[in-house]
């Protein structure tokens, strides 16, 4: 079976050009033969109960008690097989397959469980429960590894309760200091510190981890989240890299006034305000090519009343793309942009979230792509528009994801949906690939 690199999208070095990868050495498929897509599907099923709301839909944000019971299950399951469970500062939860050479450093793969408010089953659980599935299989092909594998949990990637996402993987790698962390509050007003502490107190754990201990490698296995793998009839995506990602949150501030008395001439409106400039943004982020993506996805109106003109509102900024001189550009005209649109109110600024893109192990990516060969399973390298915490640890490790596909590329959504098949497939893909990275040896 051949592997076709494809170009992917806009002029990056994430996407490599059309090559065929030749001369790989083979390895024995028994712990991939031994996938359970039953068990695996069982797992999602289970998992998705936790949070779940009308229409399939999944609401896990992250540190809360729908949150803390997908922990409690993950971590049931580990220990029903003799897997051990460490946690680190930020919730990090980390499960522990031994290896031969106990003092190596693990290789690591996993995801997250927090979803989106109005989420879907598999953004993120798919990942943890797949490298779950494949400590299982290799436990069930007797195969030891030279060095022990680990399936984690990430806290906090969806950032939908407490902004940014990705927060455990930045806190872990020294992206973000947790200090920084712990007074970010919920729409609630709750601040992160005191829902992490109820998190770990729920959650007691073998062993506590110091944040970025050594890891030889790191293997993330992700639904796509957009319509291609589908559309094109391939079941793997081997990632080339993920777009870079900047937010902001803007909060326009005017002057409370009577809806019936006051004036049009002399109000200032902080609605009106702030359609202005979401105006004024969707003009600056205008693009025939369709590869910027700019998202006001919170719009929050104080007080909110029909007869109150509003003097607060804030709102919320997600602006991405591949090139990192573009979203540098196009970030840095928000503030004027911002400013010169707002009239009469004021405008404050903040910057929460500035990730550049990034570009995954060539390495790695190869890994994959024999992996896939081996289980003849078509793979195509395609980049991501969405982030994970992937990106995060490619700072300090070498590091890659493995795509399958998704119903319609619906993500973000109850309605997500994935085939039993595809995410066994690309488990089985897993599998081989920590083999690779981890050294495999059957006993
Ligand atoms: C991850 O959830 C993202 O917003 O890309
Ligand atoms: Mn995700
Ligand atoms: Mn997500």
């Amino acid at each position: 079976m051949d592997i076709i690199h494809e170009t992917g999208m806009g002029p990056t070095t994430m996407n490599s050009g059309t090559e065929r990868i030749t001369g790989t050495i083979s390895l024995p498929t028994d712990a991939a033969d031994r996938v359970s897509e039953a068990r695996l599907w069982q797992r999602h099923m289970e998992m998705a109960k936790l949070g779940a709301i009308p229409d399939n839909g999944v609401n896990r944000q992250a540190l809360s008690d729908e949150d803390i019971a997908a922990r409690r299950l993950l971590i049931g399951w580990a220990r029903a097989r003799g897997f051990t469970i460490a946690q680190d500062g930020i919730g990090n939860l980390f499960v522990r397959r031994p290896g031969r050479d106990p003092d190596a450093a693990p290789v690591v793969t996993g995801s997250h469980l927090d979803s989106q408010p109005r989420g879907g089953r598999f953004d993120g659980a798919y990942g943890v429960l797949a490298g779950l599935e494949a400590l299982e299989a290799l436990d069930d092909a007797r195969m030891a590894t030279e060095r022990p594998i680990e399936v984690v949990a990430w806290t906090n990637e969806e950032g939908g309760r407490f902004a940014p996402g990705a927060m455990g993987s930045m806190v872990f790698t020294g992206t973000r200091k947790l200090a920084d962390c712990l007074a970010i509050a919920d729409g609630e007003g709750l601040r992160l510190e005191d829902a992490l502490a109820a998190t770990l107190a729920a959650t007691p754990v073998d062993e506590t981890r110091d944040f970025n201990f050594p890891i030889a490698a790191y293997i993330e296995a992700h639904i796509e989240q957009g319509p291609r793998l589908e559309a094109e009839g391939v079941p793997i995506g081997v990632v080339t890299g993920i777009q870079g990602s900047r937010w902001f949150e803007v909060e326009v501030l005017g002057e409370g006034a009577h809806a019936g008395t006051a004036p049009l001439k002399t109000r200032r409106d902080a609605l009106q305000g702030a359609l202005a400039v979401v105006h004024a943004l969707n003009q600056v982020m205008a693009d025939d090519s369709d590869t910027v993506r700019f998202t006001v996805g919170r719009f929050e109106v104080t007080p909110n009343s029909p007869n109150t003109v509003a003097h607060r509102v804030l709102f919320t900024i997600d602006l991405r793309h591949p090139e990192a001189e573009v979203l540098q550009h196009l970030g840095d005209r928000v503030r004027a942009t911002c400013e010169a649109a707002a009239g009469r109110c004021e405008v404050r600024l903040r910057e929460t979230f500035h990730q550049n893109p990034c570009v995954f192990d060539a390495a790695v990516q190869r890994a994959i792509s024999e992996s896939a060969r081996e289980l003849a399973l078509p793979a195509i390298h395609m980049p991501s528009g969405a982030f994970h915490d992937a990106q995060f640890l490619n700072d300090v490790c070498p590091s890659g994801m493995i795509f399958v596909p998704c119903e319609g590329g619906i993500s973000h959504n109850p309605a997500e949906n994935a085939r039993p098949e595809d995410l066994a497939a690309g488990t089985r893909v897993l599998v081989q690939t920590l083999i690779r990275l981890a050294g495999g040896i059957q006993v």
